[in-house]
């Protein structure tokens, strides 16, 4: 074990075997080895500070049937929403004055929001906030479609992969959504020129050593500027509503990999991790994480964008909240700043 460790740190490359080895000898012992690189890596590309990105979930309208999820379409306990763009921008100018600079509009997958929407929300945001970042996680869309939002100056896009195991990615979605058309769409934002992020839940039924050496060697070699990883959380109205949940330890062992592998990545500590544990953010940002991405969405929305059970409301609704979170990041030694928070390369 500590061979390969010695060698990821060396070379931030593995094999899938050793990446294999690697998930299989994980213990405190491995866990901590890897912390302390992780650490001394985004230090040295990041000191001591914590990017924050404000999250507006913009719609809980989904015509997707992912197995995992709780705004599932097949989900009929689920109260639907969508914000209106005066909504949105509303949000947007508040962050502003909290010192928010990235703006992440979050969705699900809802005609409602076309081109034509997006495009006119994303183009007024950048004109108001000409100092802001736009990162959209709007789910799969056409070519012409990323295109369009690329060129009404939308900088960044979350799509996480989910899995790296097509027959994995089988088990966790409906027939109609495949890994191939994922990895297609992944493959499109980077050429268009988004700054881009994938990732996978943590703990996801069937998940397996070989599915998660997979995911380590698709984000070592599909080099992504960002990678949300989160322990998966059964959402009580879904299939998956037996399945135990990921482990917050073995999600942060998992940041640190990830750290190591590209030491400049953007990585966020996510609302799962602080949801499944009380100071879950604080133990992924001392693993490797960078990044916090506190909810800006108004009440309405944050109660029913529930992908999860008991998903942690880490909205800043006020001022003070924003302090609280401030606060608890400085207690671990780090600074949450103003700034767009751009991968430095
Ligand atoms: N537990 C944890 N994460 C989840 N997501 C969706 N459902 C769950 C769940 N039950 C994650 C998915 C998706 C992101 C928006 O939220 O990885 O990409």
């Amino acid at each position: 074990m500590n061979n390969i460790i010695a060698k990821l740190i060396k070379e931030h490359r593995l094999t899938l075997d050793e990446y294999k080895e690697l998930i299989c000898g994980y213990d405190e012992k491995a866990a901590e080895l890897l912390r302390d690189e992780a650490v001394r890596l985004r230090k040295e590309i990041y000191g001591n500070t914590v990017y924050i990105r404000g999250l507006i979930e913009i719609s809980n309208i989904c015509k997707n049937d992912c197995f995992y999820c709780g705004i599932r379409k097949s989900n009929k306990k689920c109260e639907r929403y969508r914000l209106g763009c005066e909504k949105i921008l509303s949000c947007c100018d508040y962050g502003y004055s909290l010192g928010f600079r990235t703006f992440v509009l979050q969705g699900g997958d809802d005609g409602y929001f076309s081109d034509d929407r997006i495009c006119a929300l994303v183009s007024e945001i950048k004109e108001k906030y000409p100092d802001c970042a736009v990162t959209l996680s709007l789910g799969e869309r056409s070519e012409e479609s990323y295109e369009r939002l690329f060129a009404a100056g939308a900088d960044r896009y979350l799509l996480r992969h989910e899995t790296a195991d097509s027959e994995h990615y089988a088990r966790l979605h409906p027939e109609e959504l495949s890994l191939k058309n994922r990895i297609v769409c992944l493959e499109k934002l980077k050429k268009i020129g988004f700054q881009v992020g994938c990732g996978f839940m943590v703990g996801s039924p069937y998940q397996n050593a070989v599915t998660i050496a997979k995911d380590l060697k698709f984000i070592e070699e599909f080099k992504p500027d960002m990678c949300g990883i989160g322990p998966f959380i059964p959402h009580k109205d879904t299939p998956f509503s037996n399945y135990p949940a990921g482990s917050v330890d073995f999600t942060c062992f998992l940041l640190s990999v990830i750290r190591i592998i590209k030491p400049d990545i953007l990585l966020p500590a996510t609302t799962a991790l602080g949801t499944l544990s009380e100071n879950g953010r604080e133990k992924g940002i001392l693993s490797g994480a960078n990044v916090v991405m506190p909810n800006l969405s108004p009440e309405e929305a944050r109660s029913r964008y529930m992908l999860y059970n008991n998903k942690l409301n880490t909205g800043v609704e006020s001022a003070e909240k924003l302090e609280g979170l401030k606060k608890r990041i400085r207690a671990v030694g780090y600074e949450i700043v103003t700034d767009r928070g751009d991968i430095k390369k």
